[in-house]
C-alpha cells in the first residue's frame, strides 16, 4: 500500500570509500532542524547497505532529470555485482567533511554521518547528520530554482515525472 504514497522525490545515496557506490533512493525523509538530520531506508539486502554499515557516512546527491538513465542504474543494478560507475556518465569528487565521495553532476550533495540506526521490518532506517553539504546553481539562498526539473518516482517501477516548472506565490 506504501504505492498510494507516489510520487516521491529521487534521490543518489553515495556510499563507500575505497570502491565507492551508488544507489537510487525515494525514501530519504528530513526529520529535524537542530541538529539537522536526515533519514534513508535501505533494504537489508542492498550493497550500498552494508557500505553505510561498514563506514558510518553517506551522502545524499541531488539529480535532475538530465541524470535519469543513471539513476536508473544505480537503482537497478547492485554494486555488489556490477562495477556501476563504469556504466554511470557522474564524475566523483572529495566531499568536505566526509570520506564517502559527492557526485559533480547534481545540484546538491547532502554529506551525512550516521548517528542513529533503526531496524524497521525489511529496511535499517539510517539517520544521517548532515554535516556539510554543497550545492550547484539550482539553489539560489538555500532555495531550489523550479525552473530545474527534479526527478519524482511515479510509483514503483520505470515511472518518472518531475516538478512542473510553474511558479506560485501565496
Ligand atoms: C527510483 C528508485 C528508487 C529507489 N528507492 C529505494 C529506497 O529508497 N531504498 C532502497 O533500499 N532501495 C531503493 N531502490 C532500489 C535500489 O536502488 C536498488 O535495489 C539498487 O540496485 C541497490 O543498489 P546496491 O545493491 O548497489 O546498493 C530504488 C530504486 C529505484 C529505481
Amino acid at each position: 500500500m506504501l504505492e498510494y504514497l507516489y510520487p516521491l522525490r529521487t534521490y543518489l545515496i553515495v556510499s563507500g570509500v575505497e570502491k565507492p557506490n551508488i544507489m537510487a533512493a525515494d525514501w530519504v525523509v528530513p526529520l529535524s532542524f537542530n541538529p539537522q538530520l536526515l533519514g534513508v531506508a535501505v533494504g537489508r539486502q542492498r550493497y550500498t547497505h552494508k557500505l553505510i554499515k561498514e563506514l558510518g557516512e553517506f551522502v545524499v546527491a541531488v539529480p535532475t532529470l538530465e541524470l535519469l538513465k543513471e539513476v536508473w542504474i544505480a537503482g537497478t543494478l547492485s554494486g555488489a555485482k556490477e562495477d556501476k560507475l563504469a556504466r554511470m556518465k557522474l564524475t566523483l569528487l572529495k566531499s568536505k567533511k566526509v570520506k564517502v565521495p559527492s557526485i559533480k553532476e547534481c545540484q546538491a550533495n547532502l554529506e551525512c554521518r550516521v548517528v542513529k540506526e533503526l531496524e524497521v521490518g525489511d529496511h535499517t532506517l539510517f539517520v544521517g547528520e548532515i554535516v556539510d553539504v554543497t550545492f550547484g546553481d539550482a539553489f539560489i539562498k538555500g532555495k531550489p530554482d523550479l525552473s530545474y526539473r527534479y526527478i519524482m518516482h511515479a510509483g514503483f517501477g520505470n515511472n518518472f515525472t518531475t516538478n512542473t516548472n510553474e511558479k506560485f506565490e501565496i
